[in-house]
């Protein structure tokens, strides 16, 4: 039996990987396959909230009971996320977002050089959008998630990632074999800012989704 109790609170999940166009035909992206998000944004609404899924890239069909925003980029998943979180109660950033994006947009195919040479990507930082929603809270008490993959120090760095990013849980997990990116299943640390830690066996993501949700229930504001 699921228990409504996130009945009345509008919650705010991003999923997927964001694409940055170098030119009409290509893009720079990750291999984010947006499960994870999915699986949070469907346990929000059997659990009662009214939920806000902002996607970039999956190809996975609308949940059910679910707004879904469809973006691109980094840019656009900003601005989809920042407007849905105006009257959020808590937001959760499972996308995986791109840290880079091409300093200019070929508006024609970037040719092959006749010489043989091979062309120059130049780079330009994305705004960290956790990073920003943590700062600037658009309500008091929102409760705002960040998720991490990590390769080695995984403990060492999510502690340190959810200090620099100033969120109130961050889900560490392990990129693996069977793990993570395009998985059905997880294994993760949650990382709380009150120095709680909570691990989650090797499972299923819905299960992983469960305790995200668990963990933010106390964290909300008190209803009023
Ligand atoms: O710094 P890193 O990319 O490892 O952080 C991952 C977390 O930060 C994820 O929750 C991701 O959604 C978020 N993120 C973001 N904006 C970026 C990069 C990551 O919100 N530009």
């Amino acid at each position: 039996v699921t228990v409504p109790d996130l009945a009345g609170r509008h919650v705010v999940v991003s999923a997927g990987g964001t694409r940055e166009p170098l030119d009409p035909v290509r893009y720079l992206g990750n291999r984010s396959s947006g499960k994870q998000g999915y699986a949070l944004a469907k346990a929000a609404a059997a659990r009662g909230a009214r939920v806000t899924l902002v996607e970039a890239n999956t190809g996975i069909p609308d949940p059910a009971g679910v707004d879904v925003v469809h973006v691109g980029t980094a840019v656009q998943l900003r601005e989809a996320v920042l407007k849905a979180a105006a009257d959020a109660d808590a937001v959760v950033m499972a996308a995986a977002v791109a840290d880079f994006r091409p300093a200019v947009y070929a508006a024609g195919k970037i040719k092959k050089k006749d010489d043989g040479g091979a062309p120059t990507v130049e780079l330009v930082r994305n705004p960290d959008i956790l990073a920003e929603l943590s700062a600037d809270r658009a309500l008091p008490g929102q409760v705002v998630v960040g998720f991490a993959a990590e390769t080695d120090d995984v403990l060492a760095n999510g502690r340190a990632k959810l200090r620099r990013k100033g969120c109130d849980l961050l889900v560490v997990n392990e990129v693996g074999e069977r793990k993570t990116f395009g998985s059905e299943e997880n294994e993760a640390v949650v990382l709380a800012a009150d120095g709680a830690e909570t691990p989650v066996p090797y499972g299923p993501k819905e299960a992983l989704a469960e305790t995200v949700w668990d963990l933010v229930l106390p964290r909300l504001r008190a209803a009023t």
